[in-house]
């Protein structure tokens, strides 16, 4: 323990007597220490003490800062727990967008993409053509690094202190996470030697594997609810007010790449710097000359990836040399010179239980597989959607129907929900129970109407016409009813709507109006102020404007954007309800079976009473008030599509921004459509309109054409 050595910088002035003065060069020095071994430890996995020693160091130092607060250093490791909760989080900037990159999902797809680099890198500066270029020109240089499953963080140290950190959020904004991510030990609190004045660091946050493990046997031990995966537990610990949570868990930082503050020749050189700083970068990046150096990297990862220590969903490989990556620049929302590559779904065998049948909002039966839980790519399954009764019954891959007790195969791939693939077949399989789709309601037990579907022959639809009656549809419509982008009724979650309808407390959403504090304090798990907010909930979402209230009454087919259009074009309830088909298809975005649903909505006599019942109870259906419309500009009278992720301006504030100009924002692409206004993954509205030669624009046109700064 004698390698403490006394250090007279960061010494605060004014420190009086000589006891005083040894105490406050002690804290120095103990800081110092502290930070060095917390470094070798968790960035460097290289201590040089052991745990009892740091623990005795750290003692010691709280001991004294107790006594001489005013010389506790800004960066004392002691300042990683123990902070009280902060009372919001609160948005964080980023002066240099994140951003997200592209996927190639084959070696063929990376062979193209490195390809592209490739020949970019060796006809740089225009001094040499394609075909001139040497054959034997050295292969470009990749970093081949684990793509971490985590959530993305950028940190910000001013004058070598971190000062900042915040989630990525939309890229642009995200949300101010400092007070958990001090606690976490690979965050260095104070930069070693050559820290520039101002440095941003990204890169992401993720629990340790076996330490998550850990945590969630603890919490079903305690009677709590474990995480369902790494990656949400991390999210989770990360944006909770109270940083005590985060300083507990084993929660890792790896750094990735800089936002602004340092230059390097190349990105390996960049993450050694950062390493340098006392960042911890990941061991396992490679530097690769060439696809097939890259492909070796990635195999020999994708062999190692269920033995690491945290969960990694890809590769990210990136273009090592700076200037060629200044050249090739970004897409809408992507750098051209890096990538991702995604492993194949994973796959995992188990024991189909039974099969339960779902009730839907508009009274649809889904078939949903009960599988004993077992682990596929980093989330435990336990059921899985089986779609309707044509795929449960005759899709071939299930060997003429799902048994119950079959061993069947399922796959994840990425953030998709998880599917049944297919039935292994087995001695003894035929003596199975065949799984057999009801022929009455499993919650009402009303019998069941089959519907054809015109468009997709033998897809046939099993429907519980009980509407109003059957205790499920009832539940979902609530829910529906009370959800985020309808009512947005917070606090009005899926348990408590449970409790309501089963307790016979509210029927319809009208009946949400007429509930009391009281009424909702003799439920479970429900104290006097939570009732309250509750109550104080709903009494707000009776301003919610028509669009919302429209979109709330789930008319089928309705979703949130045809239900804007309707709220746009009629300007209030009533009208609405006294459109004929004609007014209907008159709407901009509204077809023939839009049209009919709408009208076969409002004539049923329970709606109609139901929105009497809303109306009554004060809810306004309120048309959105708008701000005089310009009267010129490039978007004056346009009908655009939002289409993909735009770079910084959200689906939200692009619409806002658009109607402000004048334009109309509507939902499909039809022949109407002047522009569409695609950003990252856009998908079959950005197809539609390349067929229709609807002119595409990306936000940064946008802002071009608006007179809007760039972001
Ligand atoms: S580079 C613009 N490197 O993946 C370059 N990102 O889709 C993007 N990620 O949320 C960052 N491991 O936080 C980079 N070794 C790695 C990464 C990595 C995980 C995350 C990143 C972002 C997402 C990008």
């Amino acid at each position: 323990m004698g390698g403490v050595q006394l250090q007279m910088v960061g010494l605060n002035p004014g420190a009086g007597s000589s006891e005083e003065v040894a105490a406050a060069a002690r804290m120095v020095a103990l800081t110092a220490a502290l930070t060095r071994h917390g470094h070798l430890y968790h960035a460097l996995n290289a201590p040089e003490i052991s745990d009892l020693e740091y623990d005795a160091l750290l003692r010691e130092l709280e001991q004294l800062e107790a006594r001489w607060p005013a010389h506790k250093q800004p960066d004392s490791p002691t300042s990683r727990v123990g902070a009280p909760p902060i009372a919001e989080l609160v948005p964080f900037p980023h002066r240099v967008p994140m951003l997200s990159l592209g996927n190639v999902f084959s070696r063929e797809d990376l062979g193209d993409w490195v390809e592209k680099r490739d020949e970019k890198g060796k006809v740089r500066g225009g001094l040499m053509s394609a075909l001139d270029r040497p054959a034997d020109a050295p292969a470009l240089q990749f970093s081949v690094e684990p793509k971490l499953d985590g959530l993305a963080i950028e940190l910000v140290y001013e004058g070598g202190l971190l000062v900042g950190a915040g989630t990525r959020g939309d890229g642009s904004v995200g949300e101010d996470v400092l007070h958990t991510m001090r606690t976490v030990r690979s965050v260095p609190l104070r930069l070693g030697e050559g820290a520039p004045p101002y440095l941003s660091v990204r890169g992401e946050v993720l629990f340790d594997l076996a330490g998550f493990e850990q945590m969630n046997e603890q919490r079903v031990i305690a009677g709590e609810k474990p995480f369902e995966n790494p990656r949400n537990a991390a999210a989770g610990t990360v944006r909770q007010l109270d940083p005590g949570p985060a300083s507990q868990r084993p929660l890792l930082f790896f750094a990735h790449s800089a936002g602004e503050g340092l230059a390097a020749p190349t990105h390996s050189a960049l993450l050694a710097q950062l390493r340098g700083l006392g960042f911890a970068v990941n061991p396992r990046n490679r530097v690769c000359a060439g696809v097939d150096e890259v492909w070796a990297a990635i195999e020999a990862l994708g062999a190692e990836r269920g033995s690491l220590p945290y969960e990694i969903d890809g590769v990210v490989i990136k273009v090592d040399d700076m200037a060629l990556q200044d050249e090739l620049g970004f897409l809408t929302r992507s750098p051209r010179w890096a990538v991702a590559y995604k492993y194949p779904a994973a796959r995992a065998r188990t024991v189909l239980e039974r099969v339960d049948f779902s009730v839907g909002r508009s009274g649809v039966v889904t078939p949903v597989a009960v599988l004993a839980p077992v682990r596929v790519g980093g989330v435990t399954v336990r059921n899985a959607t089986l779609h309707n009764e044509q795929q449960m019954r005759n899709k071939p891959e299930f060997l003429g129907g799902l048994r119950v007790g079959d061993l069947v195969e399922i796959y994840r791939a990425g953030d998709v929900i998880p599917r049944v693939d297919a039935v292994v077949d087995q001695p003894g399989r035929a003596d199975l129970a065949l799984v057999a789709f009801p022929a009455c309601c499993p919650v009402c037990e009303t019998p069941l109407d089959r519907e054809e579907n015109p468009d997709e022959l033998d897809k046939i639809t099993w429907r519980c016409p009980n509407r109003l009656g059957c205790r499920a549809q009832r539940e979902a419509a609530l829910q529906h009813f009370a959800g985020r982008l309808a009512m947005d009724i917070e606090g009005l979650g899926e348990k408590l709507v449970r409790q309501l309808v089963e307790r016979g407390l509210v029927e319809h959403p009208s009946g949400l109006y007429h509930l009391s504090v009281g009424t909702l304090q003799d439920l479970d798990r429900m104290g006097q102020k939570s009732a309250q907010n509750i109550i104080a909930a709903i009494e707000a979402s009776k301003a919610r404007p028509l669009a919302r209230a429209l979109f709330a009454l789930g008319i089928p087919l309705v979703g949130e954007s045809t239900a804007r259009d309707l709220a746009r074009h009629f300007g209030g309830l009533d009208a609405l309800q006294a459109a004929d088909e004609a007014a209907l298809l008159a709407v901009d975005g509204v077809g023939k079976d839009v049209a009919r649903s709408v009208l076969h909505f409002f004539a049923d006599e329970g709606h109609q009473a139901e929105i009497a019942a809303l109306r009554a109870a004060g809810v306004a259906f309120a048309p959105e008030a708008r701000a005089a419309a310009p009267t010129e500009g490039p978007f004056v009278g346009k009908t655009v599509v939002l289409t993909g992720t735009l770079p910084t301006l959200s689906r939200q504030q692009a619409t806002a921004l658009l109607e402000g100009a004048g334009a109309k924002v509507s939902g499909s692409v039809s022949k109407k459509t002047n522009f569409v206004l695609a950003g990252a993954d856009a998908g079959s509205k950005l197809e539609k309109a390349q067929e229709l030669k609807v002119p595409v624009i990306d936000e940064a046109e946008l802002r071009r054409l608006l007179g809007l700064d760039p972001a």
